[in-house]
């Protein structure tokens, strides 16, 4: 079965890419009303292709942007998976900085060029690829599958938990599937264990009524835009530690096993650093680099805006100053308990004179898995098989907000099986998905649900 299914996929791979395509040019930026109708677009468009390659499929509005639901439940007394994607894709800007135009897919060698290749379309598109493979070989899935492809994750996933709950018995499961992180390196398939949370922040000060002439006032009033710099300043100490009172209490410490098995990873500091453009290594004092992107919580400004930045000079004192400030958060923190702690805190470093708004823009709690369900080993296997290499366990530092929420709902592990690199710009201009890691990835994903198949009940 294995190989008529590979051949089936290889045989189809023009026509696969050539669909890909089409999903990748439907602009679906949740954060930007201007796409709503796009974002849309590529709910119909995904849920159409769902039907085409033979699930039953529906969109169903939220709140904000529409959930794609699709099933095939043919194989009553198997487990069933619930694979959870994501079409919304983030803000192509700054477009100049694009080689090819953001929604034109570009295929260059083995890279595919458009925003959402490898963020998410690319790789929930995969799953898809392979349910067809095994739907037009067999006829049948060798076990049941639901699918959630939501479109809102880049903006937090704020409709997601009230879908979830309405639609709770719907998308019962036995173990969830995730393809929206990435590869520990090429040639390493990969299996992630542990996602970070975040607990994101708009900080908004004003010093005075409006800005002011610098040389007639420079010296008594205060100026938001210093006030910025001092609040950020002290955020964090020389040694990287985070200076919110409260905020390590519940951090759970790594273990001795995260530990061993970090280590037993191959990195390469100098090549780490000259791949992203690196002069030097920052972070929290005692921990390796993988440690603080991993398992430590960090925090980060993401924005910053105050004064003039215009051409030439401009002698004034800014009235308003614009933080955007996230943490990253490990298991055991409570974005409940850090929002307050950090917010008394800004509150309580906010220089006089200088009034404070603190916005929350979104909260999500940190994932880690259990590598002994039986998913797992043939996870591995299927990716061994898929990639023709062995496979890594690792952990990543990026958050997909809803993971908690439905692994404790449902009762279930959650399994991330991603294709991503760290090289593919997510998030950033000339994103890309590597074709040969698709290719790959699909057959990883038909094989795997081969074997989930065959184990039965998990
Ligand atoms: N695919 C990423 C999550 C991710 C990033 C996994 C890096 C593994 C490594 C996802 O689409 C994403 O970007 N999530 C956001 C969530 C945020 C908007 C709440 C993130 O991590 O910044
Ligand atoms: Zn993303």
């Amino acid at each position: 079965m294995a190989n008529k299914i590979d051949a089936y996929i290889a045989a189809n791979e023009a026509r696969h890419f050539q669909e890909m395509f089409e999903l990748l040019r439907i602009p679906s930026v949740s954060s930007q009303k201007t796409r709503q109708a796009e974002t849309r677009r590529c709910a119909e468009w995904t849920a159409a292709h769902c039907r085409t390659i033979g699930l039953k499929a529906e969109v169903i509005d939220t709140q904000g942007h529409p959930v794609v639901l699709a099933e095939w439940l043919g194989k009553p007394g198997k487990p069933t998976i619930l694979i959870y994607g994501h079409y919304d894709v983030q803000p192509e800007d700054p477009v100049k900085l694009w080689n090819s135009p953001p929604f034109e897919p570009t295929v260059k060698g083995c890279k595919l060029f458009a925003r959402g290749a490898v963020d998410d379309k690319g790789q929930f598109f995969a799953h898809l690829k392979a349910i067809e493979a095994h739907l037009k070989t067999a006829g049948e899935l060798p076990l049941n599958i639901k699918l959630i492809l939501e479109g809102e994750e880049e903006i937090g996933s704020p409709s997601l938990p009230a879908f979830l709950e309405r639609h709770q018995e719907r998308l019962a499961n036995n173990l969830l599937v995730i393809s929206d992180s990435g590869m520990y390196k090429k040639g390493i398939p990969t299996i992630t264990l542990g996602l970070r949370g975040i607990s994101y922040f708009q900080l908004n000060l004003r010093s005075c009524k409006t800005d002011l002439h610098s040389g007639s006032f420079g010296g008594a009033a205060p100026n938001a835009g210093v006030a910025a710099g001092q609040i950020i300043a002290k955020l964090k100490d020389e040694k990287g530690k985070i200076q919110v009172p409260g905020f390590y209490d519940d951090v759970r410490p790594i273990t001795a096993a995260e530990k061993a098995s970090f280590d037993s990873l191959p990195f390469d500091e100098q090549a780490f650093m000259d791949e992203i453009g690196l002069k030097a290594l920052v972070g929290e004092e005692g921990y390796s680099t993988l440690e603080r992107m991993w398992v430590r919580p960090t925090l980060d400004v993401n924005g910053l805006l105050s004064g003039y930045t215009g051409e030439g000079a401009k002698t004034v004192i800014p009235a308003e100053a614009m933080i955007k400030v996230s943490m990253r958060l490990v298991p055991d923190q409570d974005p409940e308990k850090i929002r307050q702690a950090f917010e008394a805190y800004v509150r309580r470093i906010t220089p006089q004179g200088v009034d404070l708004e603190v916005l929350y823009f979104q909260g999500s709690v940190a994932y880690v898995a259990d590598p002994s369900h039986p998913a797992f080993k043939a996870a591995v296997e299927a990716l061994e098989e898929g990639f023709n290499a062995k496979a890594a366990y690792t952990r990543e530092g990026g958050s997909i907000p809803i993971v908690n929420d439905m692994t404790r709902r449902f009762g279930v592990s959650c399994l991330l099986l991603g294709l991503g690199l760290p090289d593919e710009n997510a998030h950033a201009p000339n994103e890309y998905l590597d074709l040969d890691n698709w290719r790959a990835g699909v057959r990883t994903f038909a094989h795997f649900y081969g074997k989930l198949g065959e184990l039965g009940a998990f």
